[in-house]
């Protein structure tokens, strides 16, 4: 329960009894919202400003408020506030301590202003900063998988569907598919905000008021584009909350696909990956093992950014108009997802400074599965005539020709080949060599090496 500066209840005089002390565990969400005070504290100065220059308060009572407001920043700054899990969240905890610093007057703090409106545009500045520190993290995880790119431009491997051998590729072009997700990423955060940066401060409980406030003032000062149009929706509304889970949620999706690949990849099957003893562990029974768990804690966190999501839509979903206090929820969802994404990106950013390709191996899986079938019925249309339909059933009869004889594509002799093609000549051998497979993808997008040497470039100019 919440008390000014005489150890009055701010709702004392209308609820008598003090309320139970199971309530008032649960209901406060002060250990989760103190992490909004600067926020907080932010969005009151503004307030009063404004009701300052609306000659609804005094420029005296304006610079003392002011002045409070500022010692409580530098209080909870150094560890110096006495949080109180009585006044329910960090909003009445600052009031509070106002009425202590400065008495009275701090009684004019929440004019023409609600917990309602105030709590929702903490959290959209907040949403603001936080998206900016996702996309920067997101920047050195472009940065890193450039790198790897970088030095395995000319790495072949094979390209997969299914899980199986498609057609050969360079690991760099399956490192840059990632750096495309990854800036996508930072501009589907970034988009949200476009939404987002409507200023809820002023619709106050529900109604709007009739003190004559200025919300396009105090939009200007927060840093929003201008005052929210409803103000039963402004204090309704969490599409916000649900387009920043969204977007960690697919973020997060990212990451668990990639190391999802190296996993495989990394496994004794497969060996195409190397792991630098910095991000595995053992076993404590196995003593031969290195076990890429940190990969798999990646993985899995996108089970908890997936939840956050839902949790979020069915606290919503039937929830009358307008505040309830199932919204109080909120904070910890986005809280949560929010750092469950940063720690995801920085780790992330080590596994890619701590693996390596396996070249030798990824270019003998490369070598299996008649990798290189497509290239061969490109040939056929390119230099015999025919259409890709015709070429397509010539190379499957090559194809199940060489699976007889157990031999791979690149082991056929002209003369095996002729018996199938008689049209072919020397020339059609070089389309089996693997890296010229990969090299004569030179379509906008495709695997040659210029192309992915271009796109690195453009990516390590883009900030
Ligand atoms: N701590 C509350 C929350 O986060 C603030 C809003 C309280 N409003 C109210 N009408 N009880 O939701």
């Amino acid at each position: 329960m919440t008390k000014n500066k005489n150890n009055q209840a701010i709702w004392g005089s209308r609820i008598k009894a003090n309320t139970s002390t199971l309530f008032q565990k649960v209901g406060s969400s002060l250990d989760i919202d103190k992490r909004l005070y600067k926020e907080d504290i932010a969005g009151s100065i503004a307030h009063v400003e404004m009701l300052f220059k609306q000659k609804i308060i005094s420029f005296k009572i304006k610079n003392k408020i002011i002045y409070g407001l500022n010692k409580i920043e530098k209080e909870i700054s150094n560890n110096k506030f006495e949080f109180n899990k009585k006044y329910e969240d960090i909003h009445m905890n600052i009031e509070n301590r106002l009425f202590q610093i400065i008495g009275e007057e701090a009684g004019y703090v929440h004019l023409a202003r609600s917990r309602n409106d105030q709590v929702i545009t903490d959290l959209k500045i907040w949403v603001k900063s936080a998206t900016k520190e996702i996309n920067s993290t997101i920047n050195e995880v472009i940065k890193n998988t450039l790198n790897l790119a970088e030095k395995n431009v000319k790495t072949v491997m094979p390209g997969f569907t299914h899980l199986k051998n498609a057609q050969a590729v360079s690991f760099a072009h399956y490192l840059m598919a990632y750096v495309e997700m990854f800036n996508r990423d930072k501009k589907r955060f970034l988009n949200n905000l476009d939404n987002l940066n409507e200023n809820p401060l002023g619709v106050v409980a529900l109604t709007g008021t009739s003190f004559n406030i200025d919300r396009n003032y105090t939009s200007k000062k927060l840093g929003f584009r201008k005052p929210t149009n409803n103000s039963i929706d402004t204090v309704s509304d969490r599409d916000f909350v649900l387009d920043f889970l969204y977007c960690v949620s697919v973020c997060s999706m990212h990451i668990s696909r990639i190391v999802e690949d190296l996993i495989i990849w990394n496994s004794d099957g497969y060996k195409l990956i190397n792991l630098s003893d910095k991000i595995v562990t053992g076993s404590s029974v196995m003593p031969q093992k290195k076990n890429p768990d940190l990969l798999e804690y990646l993985r899995g966190k996108s089970g908890t950014t997936y939840g956050n999501l839902f949790s979020m839509l069915t606290i919503l979903k039937g929830l009358p108009l307008s505040y309830f206090k199932d919204l109080q929820d909120d904070k910890e969802i986005i809280f949560k997802s929010n750092d469950v994404l940063i720690d995801s990106l920085k780790i992330f950013i080590e596994v890619l400074k701590n693996i390596s390709s396996n070249k030798y191996k990824m270019l003998e899986l490369t070598e299996q599965g008649y990798i290189t079938a497509t290239d061969l019925a490109d040939y056929l249309v390119k230099n015999h005539s025919m259409s890709f339909r015709l070429a397509y059933r010539k190379t499957a009869e090559i194809v199940n020709f060489a699976e007889k004889k157990k031999k791979r594509l690149n082991e056929l002799t002209l003369e095996e080949l002729k018996k199938i093609e008689p049209k072919l000549t020397n020339n059609v051998l070089k389309v089996f060599d693997l890296e010229n497979s990969v090299n004569s993808k030179i379509s906008y997008g495709g695997t040659s090496f210029a192309n992915i040497k271009k796109m690195i470039v453009k990516y390590r100019k883009q900030k």
